[in-house]
């Protein structure tokens, strides 16, 4: 069944699986969003459901609720944890200093609360989204829908003044609509090349009226699981400054591909 997966989805899901074993009994754990973070999400249903893992889960969007209820984690809100031990979450860019683009499956907001809410933040991803800067991933940034053309322009005139390559904006679209984000709002992708300074970046676009949040996510990740095609994982931890490289087997983990819905 493995065979079946091509090498890149081979790599999301042996850092989601290496991620995995990062989990404890009695953890209350932040579910990210994206296709890596849904491996994830399997792999823990497994142990919960074959191991007898023991943990709480905080969804980042409703798409990782519905599956993380499927395969038997306990799922509750925020509010109800509080606070969380771990949040686990895919990424779509990560520098050297684990400074992160998120948002390309339209759940950065919760994602950025859940995960500023946890002790640790680990990055799950294939080794395709390391950068030396980011900003070639068009920058996400959720804004509400009310007058969401003058915060648009308002965002355009900003860049002017920032270490970006580019300024254009587009709005995020599903079909013919404005996609709609898990909270009601819009999403405008920001076409930057290049973020010079992305702790910079990041202040300013929240000062804009209308923004509600951006997707650069600034020393809230501590961890990346690098994952490889051939099975090879890479684990960073930035606040030790260690490298550690692993390997994944497939083989005893068949029976997670059997029902591959995505
Ligand atoms: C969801 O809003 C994003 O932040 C995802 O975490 C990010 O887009 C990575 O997704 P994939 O794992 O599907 O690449």
């Amino acid at each position: 069944m493995t065979g079946e997966l091509s090498p890149i989805d081979k790599a999301k899901f042996v850092a989601a699986k290496r991620a995995a074993e990062m989990v404890e009994d009695g953890m209350r754990v932040g579910l990210g969003t994206g296709s890596t973070a849904a491996w994830l999400v399997r792999c823990l249903g497994e142990m919960v459901r074959e191991d007898g893992l023991k943990i709480t889960g905080v969804p980042t969007s409703a798409r990782t609720a519905e599956l993380a209820r499927e395969v038997g984690i306990e799922v509750i809100t925020l509010d109800e944890a509080r606070w969380l031990d771990l949040t686990i979450d895919g990424a779509d860019e990560f520098d050297g200093d684990l400074n992160l683009i998120k948002g390309g499956g339209g759940a950065l907001l919760q994602e950025k609360i859940v995960a500023t809410a946890s002790d640790q933040m680990v990055v799950i991803a294939d080794k395709a989204k390391e950068v030396e800067m980011l900003g070639a991933f068009p920058l996400p940034i959720e804004v509400i829908p009310f007058g969401w053309q003058t915060s648009q322009a308002l965002v355009e005139e900003t860049l002017i003044s920032m270490d970006v390559m580019g300024r254009s904006s587009t709005l995020r679209m599903n079909g013919a609509s404005p996609y709609v984000t898990d909270e009601g709002n819009h999403i405008l992708d920001l076409h930057l090349n290049r973020i010079g300074n992305p702790r910079q970046l990041a202040l300013v676009l929240n000062q804009i009226p209308g923004v509600v949040e951006n997707g650069l996510f600034i020393d809230i990740c501590d961890t990346v699981v690098i994952g490889y095609g051939d099975g090879k994982v890479e684990v960073r931890d930035i606040n030790e400054g260690t490298i550690e490289t692993d390997r994944i087997d497939f083989v005893e983990t068949d029976n997670l591909f059997a029902d591959l819905g995505e």
